[in-house]
């Protein structure tokens, strides 16, 4: 028997056929041939370019939902690149092996005096799930997810070592870190996931029983994907990144790989 999931990734996959790659890419390279006949090239170089990363992207996409179903496993620059958040999720079940996977990726983040000064809690019950949902002001996809990750930081835990910086920055910056290296873990297993930060802290807290010595700091649904995420922006390079003090500008950067362009905010939110 055809397993409920399996169906779902490839109607997904499917359907992203019908738009996107292999009859997609033939049509595409047939408008960029028409472009570039009919402006030439000082006018067709920016549309060939925008039309190609378009392209990119959707095959990146394309890819990491196609190598969950064969098991395959991204390289980090390739997880980097095809995580997005993801707001809908498959009813299929996220395998043991795979939360188990993650779980010993992010025990190897590094943390403030090797301390790991946070708490992972992991969710499956939907009652418990359904709860998250409310804390998280109805966020309704955290109880799609057949898995979600809570991350609690463990401020005493720090401070005992580190006083105040331990248990004011220490502690999260743990704790965050881990959640970013579970992210990015999730996304090389073939998984997706979204960062839920906006929450009720005593809420979710009273929804995992955590005792008052540990802060809820992100919750983390994940599953298999059921939608194409959109593309989000970046701000500029330029506007992030300074040579030697801040706000000074950092002229040598340029793009080893036009891939990691993203479209940037425009105008700057
Ligand atoms: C600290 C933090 C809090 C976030 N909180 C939420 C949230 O509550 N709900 C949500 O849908 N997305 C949340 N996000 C996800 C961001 O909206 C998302 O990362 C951003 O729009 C960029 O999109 P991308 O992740 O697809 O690159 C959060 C992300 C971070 C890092």
């Amino acid at each position: 028997m055809q397993h409920e999931g399996t169906r779902t990734i490839e109607s997904y996959a499917h359907r992203k056929n019908e738009h996107q790659p292999r009859s997609g890419l033939s049509s595409t390279s047939q408008i960029l041939k028409n472009t570039w006949e009919s402006v030439g090239p000082p006018f067709a170089v920016p549309i060939v370019h925008r039309t190609l990363r378009y392209c990119q992207i959707t095959v990146q996409l394309y890819c990491a939902t196609v190598s969950t179903k064969e098991e395959n496993i991204m390289d980090f620059f390739e997880a980097v690149k095809a995580r997005h958040s993801i707001r809908a999720f498959q009813s299929r079940p996220v395998e043991e092996e795979k939360v188990n996977r993650i779980i010993e990726t992010v025990n190897l983040a590094p943390s403030a005096g090797d301390l790991q000064a946070y708490e992972i809690v992991v969710v499956k019950d939907s009652r418990r799930k359904n709860e998250l949902v409310r804390a998280a002001g109805g966020q309704s996809f955290i109880s799609e997810a057949p898995v979600c990750l809570v991350f609690l930081a463990y401020p005493e835990r720090s401070s005992r070592k580190y006083g105040r910086r331990g248990s004011e920055l220490y502690c999260l910056q743990d704790a965050t870190i881990v959640t970013a290296y579970a992210q990015l873990a999730a996304t090389a297993l073939g998984l997706a996931s979204t960062w839920v930060g906006a929450f009720d802290e005593e809420a979710v807290a009273k929804v995992v029983e955590a005792p008052k010595n540990k802060r809820p700091i992100a919750i983390l649904p994940i599953g298999y994907a059921a939608e194409t995420p959109d593309v989000t922006q970046r701000r500029r390079i330029s506007e992030i990144v300074c040579s030697e003090t801040s706000g000074a500008p950092y002229p040598s950067f340029s793009f080893t790989d036009e891939s990691y362009k993203r479209p940037t905010w425009e105008p700057r939110p």
